[in-house]
């Protein structure tokens, strides 16, 4: 792997795993499929012994992981939902964490459902307000975790903010950088201690893997969640940590496109009658919009909006053509959700309501398509 900090991270992505095979001299990372590893001899090692352990192939991918996001420690896990139930087992019985209301709501079930039978205790507050999250602190608080832009209104914390107020009170600052990828968003570099991915989405980009990512900024608390990863195991296989890398090195030409896309669909939606509300933090009209471009250099290719009926909403997802109905987010290919039935269900209907997750609301994630392709497939999909 080309591993000099000179060259910009779009090429170090490009040129990730070259020269990983010395042997060969092999441009495409080598798949080390193999469980355990012969040793040399007594009390020697490889410095592989067993793959839950350690991999090769794994290991160019979470040292590439670190490096992207300005990291001391990357660990690939097997889903985003893989990395962040092996993050909350760094906390213990009677600890209180702090969220983002506008979350993924497979984060709430795990937490609502799993963890809190072992007593993790948890509040769920506006991250954009910083206030609110002051309040929200208790003496048994150890980490607020926040997604910016959030999930599915696309509200924004200031991350800057946040770890000051992390610092005064000794909490952990986590992350969710699924949505913008450390190309337009590095959390580290601004004071965050963990960030998370969601690695299925923009990281993968194609729709065809499953795959969660933590980084951390400091190697201690890495060798920590290194720790934990290897006595629970929930890794990302070789096959799929090579489909990672190997996804990896068009992230920077995914991103530009999928971007752009999105720009010109927000404008378009802004002049459309049957649409009520647009969230998009790229619109000057975006309460985040000012904020945003000071803590990232792009506004991500996630918009939600809100149409003037439910039924509307309906109408949409089964007239679309091109964009499918569909959870999940970030790959080429264009998708829209219905989050309060998809990726938010899992929250109570009273919550959802009070947060504007209404069935009249659709997530789109914007693909590399064509642009006019995807406005005219609304477009129709939209008409009385
Ligand atoms: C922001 C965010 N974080 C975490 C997750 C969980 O990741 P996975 O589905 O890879 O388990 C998701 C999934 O949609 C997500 O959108």
């Amino acid at each position: 792997m080309n591993d000099t900090k000179q060259t910009s991270l779009e090429t170090r992505l490009v040129q990730a795993g070259i020269g990983s095979d010395k042997r060969t001299g092999a441009i495409s990372l080598p798949i080390h499929p193999s469980a355990t590893y012969r040793h040399p001899a007594v009390g020697e090692s490889t410095g592989y012994d067993y793959t839950r352990s350690n991999n090769p192939t794994r290991e160019v991918l979470e040292t590439l992981l670190a490096d992207m996001e300005g990291g001391a420690r990357g660990l690939a896990f097997a889903s985003g939902m893989a990395a962040l139930t092996t993050l909350f087992l760094h906390f213990s019985r009677g600890d209180h964490l702090i969220l983002s209301e506008d979350l993924y709501g497979g984060t709430y079930r795990v937490l609502d459902q799993i963890f809190s039978r072992f007593d993790l205790a948890t509040s769920y507050v506006d991250t954009s307000n910083l206030n609110a999250i002051g309040a929200a602190i208790t003496p048994q608080t150890r980490a607020i975790l926040v997604e910016t832009p959030g999930n599915p209104l696309l509200g924004i914390a200031d991350i800057r903010a946040i770890a000051g107020l992390c610092r005064k009170h000794q909490l952990l600052f986590i992350v969710d950088n699924t949505f913008l990828t450390p190309l337009l968003q590095r959390p580290l570099e601004l004071g965050a201690d963990i960030v998370i991915h969601s690695a299925t989405k923009y990281l993968g980009g194609h729709n065809d893997l499953c795959a969660g990512v933590l980084v951390t900024r400091d190697e201690k608390l890495g060798e920590e969640l290194y720790f934990l990863q290897n006595s629970t195991g929930p890794i990302l296989p070789p096959q799929d940590c090579w489909l990672l890398v190997r996804s990896l090195k068009t992230l920077a030409l995914r991103l530009e496109r999928q971007c752009r896309n999105a720009q010109i669909i927000a404008t378009w939606l802004q002049q459309q009658p049957q649409v009520e509300t647009i969230y998009f933090p790229g619109l000057p009209e975006h309460p985040g919009h000012q904020l945003i471009q000071q803590q990232a250099s792009g506004f991500g290719a996630m918009l939600s909006f809100r149409l003037d009926s439910p039924q509307r909403a309906r109408q949409v997802l089964e007239r679309i053509k091109l964009i499918s109905f569909a959870e999940s987010l970030g790959g080429v290919e264009s998708l829209l959700t219905l989050p309060a039935v998809q990726t938010h269900g899992d929250i109570p209907e009273e919550e959802r309501q009070r947060l504007g997750i209404c069935e009249a609301l659709l997530r789109l994630s914007v693909g590399c398509e064509d642009v006019d392709d995807l406005l005219a497939d609304l477009q129709q999909a939209l008409g009385n």
